[in-house]
């Protein structure tokens, strides 16, 4: 089929169209910036649409045993923390439409489960969330559009200390040493310069649900045109064609 002499009726029904590529979305920001809650808005109002999310802590190195010794001097914050190369692949995959084993991190253990994975099917949409999906370009590239929630360094603080001692039984000194020894400082060294890869900046993260609503907008749009473009490479002569 040549696009560009078709008419309207010879078009193929979108059921026949081959497999598309799926629409990566990157979500970043500061921790306890509102990013998952973000994710589940935009994941709700798309219930239309496959879409999966696949966090970045998921790929979180497990720690030796002489690290595990010394916890406290470990940085979590730092793009090294992550196996980033494991991330890559993993992404990679689910864009060329294949399904993936995402590992399982254990907060509390600072390990991953050994023994079980997550399955994540291939889909339409990729949502890829974590602090630092911004950091390596390779990853970056993998992704239609970026994200960054912002929130006010208080407000996180606050989020963090409650989200740290009730979910992942820490107590409030070791978070707030923890905090101000790397969590600040990364954030000031890798994730706020990463900011300005992002598309759009969401100010007060999942409070803001008019940005989610203009957010989940332009993605139907895109997925729309995205979808016809992997049918119709040459979309605009076809629109031209139409027209006259
Ligand atoms: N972290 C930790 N201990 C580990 C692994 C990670 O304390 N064993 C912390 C890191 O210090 C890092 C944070 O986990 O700052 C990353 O998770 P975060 O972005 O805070 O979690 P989300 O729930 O994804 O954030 P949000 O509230 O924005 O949804």
């Amino acid at each position: 089929l040549d696009p560009s002499t078709s008419s309207p009726s010879s078009l193929p029904s979108l059921s026949s169209a081959p497999p598309k590529q799926p629409f990566v979305i990157g979500v970043s920001g500061g921790t306890a910036s509102g990013k998952t809650t973000v994710c589940d808005m935009i994941i709700q109002q798309l219930h239309d649409h496959r879409v999966v999310l696949v966090n970045q802590d998921s790929f979180y190195r497990g720690l030796t045993d002489e690290e595990l010794k010394h916890v406290h001097e470990y940085n979590f914050d730092h793009p090294d923390a992550f196996d980033t190369e494991q991330l890559l692949e993993c992404i990679g995959k689910l864009k060329s439409g294949q399904s993936v084993h995402v590992p399982i991190y254990d907060f509390k253990k600072h390990q991953r489960c050994s023994e079980s994975f997550r399955q994540v099917n291939a889909s339409d949409v990729i949502i890829l969330e974590g602090i630092l999906v911004f950091h390596d370009q390779r990853v970056r590239n993998l992704m239609n559009m970026k994200i960054f929630v912002d929130a006010d360094a208080d407000v996180r603080l606050a989020r963090r200390l409650r989200r740290d001692t009730v979910e992942r039984n820490r107590d409030i000194h070791s978070v707030l040493e923890q905090y101000s020894k790397f969590v600040k400082p990364a954030f000031d060294d890798f994730i706020l310069p990463s900011k300005k890869y992002a598309d759009v900046i969401i100010p007060r993260g999942g409070e803001n649900h008019v940005a989610i609503d203009l957010i989940v907008q332009h993605i139907r749009t895109k997925l729309g045109q995205h979808n016809l473009c992997k049918i119709y490479p040459n979309l605009n002569v076809i629109h031209s064609t139409f027209q006259i």
